[in-house]
């Protein structure tokens, strides 16, 4: 594994990589618990939302020219309303919270530490504008007896809960997306996590 070397992009200048960070995301979310069967013309477009965000942030990894890792977020209020319903549902104030997308890195990566890494950068981030109490991402939740479900599949909530989040059942989306292997996309149930700042 050659030096890996880190970099932050900020608002518009998410624009210049959206390529990479879709290509890496497919990678990444091809696998349990996401099963995601991706196209980079579907990734590209989703994920200028984070390019037109004046307040959004992008944390990458490279090794060397590829880029292996990457964390983003944006302020709440700056993401799709499937994202906003549940937290204007449960009439929570939208301007108080910073939403974390995606933690992806390329297998040879984890156990590095960079998934704390990638928690430290985005809260910085959040805490910088002084305005924000809360931080909040989602996770897919699978039925416990999917057959695709790996036997040695470590789950993720013990580092979400040492990381300081809670589960939110209150706070719910359905995503939809289409499945490696199925014919039509279908709705999952996300589940959100938060933290105060
Ligand atoms: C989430 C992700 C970025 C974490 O990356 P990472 O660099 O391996 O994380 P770290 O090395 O910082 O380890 C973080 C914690 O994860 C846990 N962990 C380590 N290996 C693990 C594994 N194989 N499975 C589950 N958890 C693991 C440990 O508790 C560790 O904390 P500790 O070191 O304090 O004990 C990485 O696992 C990943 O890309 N996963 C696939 C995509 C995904 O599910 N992303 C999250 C939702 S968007």
């Amino acid at each position: 594994m050659a030096t890996l070397s880190f970099k932050i992009f900020r608002g518009p200048e998410i624009a210049s990589v959206l390529a990479s960070l879709g290509k890496l995301r497919i990678a990444v979310f091809k696998d349990w618990p996401y099963l995601y069967q991706g196209s980079l013309e579907y990734e590209t477009d989703y994920l200028r939302i984070y390019a037109h965000s004046p307040r959004s942030f992008l944390f990458t990894v490279s090794d060397g020219n590829e880029m292996v890792g990457a964390t983003t977020c944006l302020p709440l209020a700056d993401e799709t309303n499937e994202v906003k319903e549940p937290f204007l549902k449960a009439g929570m104030d939208l301007t108080s919270i910073f939403y974390f997308g995606e933690s992806v890195l390329l297998p040879p990566y984890r156990g590095l530490g960079l998934g704390h890494r990638f928690f430290e950068e985005r809260e910085a981030h959040a805490r910088s504008f002084g305005s924000f109490k809360f931080t909040c991402f989602c996770g897919v939740v699978r039925p416990k007896d999917h057959p695709s479900r790996p036997l040695d599949y470590r789950p993720l909530d013990e580092f979400w809960v040492k990381r300081g989040y809670q589960p939110k059942p209150e706070l719910q989306s359905q995503f939809e997306w289409l499945d490696i292997g199925d014919a039509l996309p279908t709705q999952k149930p996300m589940l959100y996590w938060m933290k105060t700042l």
